[in-house]
């Protein structure tokens, strides 16, 4: 496959923080280094998890190793529990036993986990240094290694210590994929699907036409999916206002996600949450019934390959939840709504962001029970 370029513009101010995307089979063993702005890098810090380190870290290594800078690699215990401040500390405090300075460049290699804690890092350490972004799983692939979202997650909840610190690139090999855990996918998946809704009715179609979701994803719909992301972050990079609409299906599935203790993976919980809100803007009048219906069988075929049986639907417990979501003034809930297949819908404001009203929250809470128990 050929190498897709997207470029992130920062427009606004003295220094461009533009950066390229290159998504291409087998990148991960010949780096396109010269397509980054990395002449002053001293040296490579990769940073890494535990199965990641034993898939790719070898490989990686060698790779940078091409290019006559030293390479070190730093690893930490895979898994969401690890992506908290006190690894952060020892992954730094380790950055600094190696002899880590202002110009290394710190390289995410991994998931989100990794992508999160890596950015992070290189947005305290020594006050900030740069850092490249090379995602292995679907999710880090579509969604968290673009925008520049860092963070770990605290005592008082997921993402709550966390910068915004944009990577100076981003190179995404989706043959890494092939070693992914299926159920890994539907993570990646519920974004690419989400992607699709916001922005792309074309794509959606041809997400429709797939008979199985797997890790044999079309490399097609990683680029699109990348290229919304990317063009949305770059119009709203702090989440003013547009940013927003890529929390579509977000607000009811991290109360789903946080009501089950995570036992739902995010992905699931995501397609839940994308059926009952898209159900909201049906009720609400803003979604045309047919454009429902559509979005509403895809996803629930996805749900059915997946085998999503239970799905921690209390209702007082996902309004406790949701209340709590970081999008909502204190008395209310507030959504981005599809107003139909490939469009968000923007009141007369300018505002993405839409009220709804306890009831009809509850009532989509409702629906959903009904889909799951629904035979077909
Ligand atoms: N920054 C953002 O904008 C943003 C957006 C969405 C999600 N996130 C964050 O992303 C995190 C979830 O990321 P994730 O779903 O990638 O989980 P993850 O990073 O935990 O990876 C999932 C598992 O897959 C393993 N793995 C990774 N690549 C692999 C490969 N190629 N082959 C085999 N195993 C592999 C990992 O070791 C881990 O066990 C969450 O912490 C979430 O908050 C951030």
């Amino acid at each position: 496959m050929v190498t897709v370029t997207i470029r992130v513009k920062f427009a606004s101010e003295q220094r461009d923080r533009s950066y390229q995307i290159l998504i291409r089979d087998g990148i991960l063993e010949d780096l396109p280094l010269e397509r980054f702005p990395l002449q002053n890098a001293s040296s490579f810090f990769v940073l890494t998890d535990s199965n990641v380190a034993r898939l790719y870290g070898a490989q990686l290594r060698a790779a940078l190793s091409e290019s006559k800078r030293r390479v070190e690699l730093v690893s930490f215990p895979a898994g969401e529990q690890n992506k908290k401040a006190e690894t952060a500390w020892h992954v730094a405090s380790k950055l600094s036993k190696l002899g880590a300075d202002r110009s290394s460049m710190i390289v995410a290699l991994g998931g989100g986990v990794v992508g999160d804690l890596a950015g992070f890092v290189s947005s305290i350490y020594k006050r900030g240094i740069d850092y490249l972004q090379l995602p292995t799983t679907l999710l880090a692939q579509v969604d968290s290694s673009i925008g520049g979202k860092t963070g770990v997650n605290t005592s008082w909840g997921k993402n709550q210590l966390g910068t915004f610190h944009q990577p100076r690139g981003v190179l995404i090999d989706p043959r890494t994929l092939q070693t992914l855990p299926r159920e890994e996918i539907i993570n990646g998946l519920a974004e690419i699907i989400k992607c699709s809704i916001i922005a792309d009715r074309e794509m959606f179609d041809r997400i429709s036409r797939l008979d199985k979701f797997d890790s044999a994803i079309p490399n097609e719909l990683i680029v699109d999916a990348c290229k919304i992301k990317a063009e949305v972050v770059s119009k709203d990079e702090v989440e003013n206002n547009l940013r927003a609409i890529l929390n579509f299906g977000h607000t009811v599935g991290h109360a789903i996600e946080s009501a089950s203790n995570y036992r739902l993976s995010h992905g699931k919980s995501v397609i839940l949450g994308m059926i009952a809100e898209s159900w909201i803007g049906l009720q609400l009048g803003i979604l045309q019934r047919a454009d429902f219906e559509e979005q509403s069988d895809l996803l629930q075929r996805v749900l059915r390959q997946f085998s999503v049986k239970t799905a921690f639907l209390n209702k007082r417990t996902l309004f406790r939840f949701v209340m709590a979501d970081k999008k909502g003034a204190p008395s209310s809930i507030k959504m981005c709504l599809p107003s139909r297949l490939g469009a968000m819908y923007v009141n007369s404001e300018g505002s993405y962001k839409i009220p709804v009203s306890k009831e009809i929250f509850e009532a989509s809470i409702d629906h959903l029970r009904e889909v799951l128990a629904s035979p077909r």
